[in-house]
């Protein structure tokens, strides 16, 4: 892939180098009881490891920021030492915050200059494939503000009026068209100006990045998203994730 010979916009040009910010600062509460989900091992390596190496096997990934849990960054270095992660990729630790757009706020407050392009992955979705990623990399060095890696829904959803208390029927208040929507994953692609500037200026509940760069009035669009690169929530999650890393292992030969 000769990324090199594309037209260099502006805004990110494609000598940009690209840092990533990986929050891993949550407990993982609908996971159930245990270690902090980040830290929590698929097929022995913790979860947080197979982020890491994820994003890392981008060439254009110089630098991966690992918000760790607030009690947790001496044990994340500690782990970052102890894996096998790419030479040319340099890694930093800070702890994250109360929220995860906290999380994110600190990982970004944490980054040197000469970064011109940010991603925001998150540590919970460790088996995202690297084509994944160099194609976020890649929309936003075209010249997209923000980029999301996005799929088409299986389910059709319905908007309700949430109950008042939990396992009541809900009423149903619309059905949006389904063609109309997609599933969004990340890691979520930047122009880093534009993500800083949505972090000092949006306020509220937002879950996921590239919502603030919406708020700002900016043009956010979407690329195709992976099914690998699914968000571990549940504990069924945790079966479809050993299941992906065990037919990885047969397609390797090892
Ligand atoms: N995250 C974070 N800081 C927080 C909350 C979440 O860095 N205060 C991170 C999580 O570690 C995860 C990502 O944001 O990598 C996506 O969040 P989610 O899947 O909701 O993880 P948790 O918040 O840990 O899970 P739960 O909501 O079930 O507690
Ligand atoms: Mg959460």
């Amino acid at each position: 892939m000769s990324d090199e010979s594309r037209p260099s916009p502006p805004a990110a040009p494609a000598a940009a180098r690209t840092a990533a910010v990986i929050p891993a600062a949550g407990r993982g509460v609908r996971l159930g009881p245990g270690a902090p989900k980040a830290l929590r091992a698929l097929s022995g390596t913790p979860m947080l490891i197979h982020a890491v190496r994820a994003l890392a096997a981008s060439r254009a990934v110089s630098l991966v920021v690992v918000v760790a849990p607030p009690d947790g960054a001496a044990e994340v270095r500690s782990l970052l030492d102890a894996y096998a992660l790419p030479e040319r990729t340099d890694f930093l630790v800070v702890p994250g915050g109360q929220t995860r757009q906290e999380s994110v706020k600190l990982g970004l407050d944490a980054l040197p200059s000469g970064h011109d392009i940010v991603l925001v992955h998150d540590a919970a979705r460790p088996l995202v494939p690297v084509d994944t990623v160099d194609a976020v990399i890649e929309a936003v060095r075209d010249g997209a503000p923000a980029v999301v890696p996005a799929l088409p829904l299986a389910d059709t959803v319905k908007q309700v009026e949430p109950a008042r208390a939990p396992g009541e029927p809900e009423p149903v208040v619309a059905t949006p068209e389904r063609a109309l929507l997609r599933a969004v994953q990340t890691p979520q692609g930047f122009d880093r100006a534009t993500l800083v500037r949505a972090h000092e200026t949006v306020t509220g509940e937002v879950t996921d990045d590239a919502g603030m760069v919406e708020q700002l009035g900016l043009t956010v669009v979407a690329v195709p998203g992976h099914e690998e690169a699914f968000k571990v929530t549940r504990p069924l999650d945790l079966v479809l994730a050993e299941a992906v890393l065990a037919r990885r292992r047969l397609n390797d030969g090892f």
